[in-house]
């Protein structure tokens, strides 16, 4: 038996949500292909920048993340796991995060091991650990849910879920972010009045998507005046194009550690918010809707 997963691209903090907030997106997607071996874990990767995942289970983040559910479930099969990159790694749109939750989700099928959401969200940071350093879970929590995701607690781990209805226009800039060095330059203490702002910012994005109001949800996206500033530097040509379609979005923001960039398109201007990442940046861009997360194929 053979299971197959679409596992799929996601952004992180939406502004002032920085390791709280989780979008899950359609497009890009990884697929993530498991089957019942002999013995042992091997693994192929095809697709986008292939030839610098590694294959090998410890460094591999699917492969962390299967060799623990292995272990823990005491399963006596053998698997091998082939993963096709749709989504390039260091991103900023959750590469890593969709290779982990694919095969926790894909796991929890071929073995019918019927772990809850929130258990698949567990096992799928254990592989996000691996990748950044550090077992943020707004990326994998969005992969596993779908839709909109609070990670409100880490300890223990609490993920919130909102289904939303949403059109994302996202850009992937050419140029190299290491979310451990973006994660590096933030501060480490930050005024009381920066604190005020975001949380003021993000719990009025909740509310706005309780009220369908866009305006709201895309103004304070962009307002995240503690990790945007900081990072905005490592991305060339960033504060260019905020200005530039200020007027044409209702939000827009860093996706995750970067380089992409989501923004939510007023409708009408899609096409030249498309113009303008292409003429500054020359890149990818996504025209895609907020999607399910992980689903079987
Ligand atoms: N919340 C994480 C960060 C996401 O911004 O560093 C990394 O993809």
């Amino acid at each position: 038996k053979k299971v197959k997963v679409c596992s799929p691209g996601t952004s992180a903090n939406l502004g002032p949500g920085y390791d709280i907030f989780g979008l899950a997106l359609s497009n890009p997607y990884d697929i993530v292909e498991v089957e019942k071996t002999e013995n042992g874990i091997t693994i192929s990767v095809e697709g986008e920048k292939a030839e610098e995942i590694p294959t090998n289970v410890d460094e591999n983040t699917a492969g962390v993340v299967a060799k623990k559910m292995i272990e823990d479930f005491k399963i006596e099969s053998g698997i091998h796991i082939h993963i096709i990159k749709g989504i390039k790694p260091g991103s900023g749109l959750g590469s890593s995060s969709a290779s982990c939750a694919g095969i926790a989700f894909a796991l929890n099928e071929l073995f019918e091991l019927k772990l809850s959401k929130l258990e698949l969200v567990k096992y799928s940071s254990l592989g996000e650990a691996v990748a950044a350093g550090a077992p943020h879970a707004d990326n994998v929590a969005p992969a596993i849910f779908g839709g909109f995701t609070l990670t409100t607690s880490y300890e223990p781990l609490e993920v919130l879920h909102i289904p939303v209805d949403l059109e994302v226009l996202v850009a992937l800039p050419n140029i190299q972010v290491s979310t451990k060095t973006a994660r590096e330059i933030l501060p480490k203490e930050i005024p009381i009045k920066d604190m005020v702002n975001n949380v003021g910012k993000a719990a009025g994005m909740v509310y706005a998507l309780y009220n369908n109001d866009l305006d709201l949800f895309g103004r304070y996206m962009s307002k995240d005046c503690v990790v945007e500033p900081c990072r905005a530097n490592l991305i060339d040509g960033y504060t260019e194009v905020k200005e530039k379609v200020k007027d044409m979005v209702y939000g827009i923001t860093i996706s995750g550690s970067g380089p992409a960039i989501i923004t939510i398109p007023k409708k009408e201007h899609v096409i030249d918010i498309e113009n303008i990442f292409k003429e500054v940046w020359n890149c990818p861009v996504y025209y895609t809707k907020v999607g399910p997360g992980c689903y079987v194929e």
